[in-house]
């Protein structure tokens, strides 16, 4: 029996549909919220409002890019959380609503589970190689910085986790400092690609076992700018390629140190990315490089499932469905939700 799923996502700014059956994507549908540009960072009031006037519109558009009817639809799976409680109320009202009016199942999804997942997301059988289990995933979104040793699609354990900022925290805020629009990290992305990555040294962290740590780094990187600028107020500016280079540099070796040790602790040799950051070319390459070098299979997410989206959603509520793990009207979004 075929099993249609439609996914809601409205964790942060971006307001996502998506529909998934039987497993493979039919559409992927995202609304993006421009209005916090000039902010500098996401507000949340503002996220939530433009959720609401997004969701309707999105809806259809997922429904109506995969060719079906809202009667079709076996489930509504949405973001119950992590994320802003005002974005992800609006998701959850929707997905009960449209359960209600409809009859088909709701299955809530975390969020982080759902990026680790995007690596399964294809919309033919033939279409690319996926990972085996066990496998690990290096989750590194605006939030979170993991990882994960995946058993199965719904086992997960954490092995090793951010103590303080995340990966793309520290390229936001690093970017903030030197006046880059949000969100930062496709900016320095970009800005490093004509730099010099070793013109700048900032301090690593020394954190015990497999956990990471990004606020020393913010730290060193502001004390440079700020040294810098108080004699020459245009350094920042004639040198931002090289320090977005050496910026990224640094977080791709931390990334990279624990990642490495993960392998050797665990046996595993299959590598996957997920989250936001994700889409970072110098991560890529790293990555890339690394299972050259050590013999790893590495799995690098498409661009497109990179950054929030809904499909990711539909996809793990696709698996929670065929296991029944399906949630009541009485279920409430978890702006602090940890992986289970
Ligand atoms: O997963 P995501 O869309 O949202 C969260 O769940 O957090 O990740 C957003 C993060 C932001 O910090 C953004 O700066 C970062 O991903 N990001 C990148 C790149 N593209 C997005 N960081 C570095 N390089 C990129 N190319
Ligand atoms: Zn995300």
């Amino acid at each position: 029996m075929s099993v249609t799923v439609l996914g809601i996502e409205s964790s942060c700014d971006d307001t996502a549909a998506a529909v998934v059956r039987d497993g493979y994507m039919l559409s992927n549908v995202i609304a993006s919220q421009d209005v916090h540009r000039q902010y500098g960072g996401v507000v949340p009031e503002l996220a939530s409002r433009a959720h609401q006037q997004n969701i309707i519109p999105v809806v259809d558009a997922a429904l109506q890019n995969a060719g079906i009817a809202r009667t079709e639809v076996d489930a509504v799976a949405f973001t119950q959380g992590p994320g802003l409680l005002g974005s992800l109320l609006v998701g959850v009202s929707f997905a009960k609503g449209f359960a209600l009016a409809t009859r088909a199942k709701l299955v809530a999804v975390n969020h982080l589970q759902a990026h680790i997942l995007s690596n399964f997301l294809k919309e033919h059988a033939k279409e690319k190689e996926t990972p085996t289990f066990p496998f690990l995933c290096l989750l590194v979104s605006g939030g979170h910085t993991q990882i994960i040793v995946m058993r199965d699609y719904l086992d997960m354990e954490i092995i090793g986790q951010t103590i303080d900022d995340a990966a793309g925290e520290a390229f936001d805020k690093c970017a903030k400092m030197m006046g880059l629009p949000y969100p930062g990290g496709p900016a320095i992305d970009r800005h490093a690609q004509d730099g010099n990555c070793a013109a700048f040294r900032f301090s690593k962290p020394c954190i015990a076992g497999l956990n990471y740590s990004f606020s020393g780094l913010k730290t060193s990187f502001l004390y440079t700018l700020r040294d810098k600028c108080r004699d020459d107020h245009g350094f920042a500016e004639r040198r931002l390629a090289d320090l977005c280079a050496s910026l990224q540099h640094t977080i791709i070796e931390i990334l990279m140190d624990k990642l490495e040790k993960a392998v050797r602790q665990t046996g595993i040799k299959e590598i996957a990315l997920a989250g936001g950051v994700a889409a970072n070319s110098g991560l890529r390459n790293a990555i890339s490089a690394a299972a050259q070098q050590y013999g790893w299979k590495a799995f690098l997410p498409e661009f497109r499932f990179t950054t929030d989206n809904a499909a990711m959603i539909a996809l793990t509520g696709y698996f929670k469905y065929g296991k029944q793990l399906f949630s009541t009207q009485n279920i409430t979004p978890a702006a602090r939700l940890s992986q289970s």
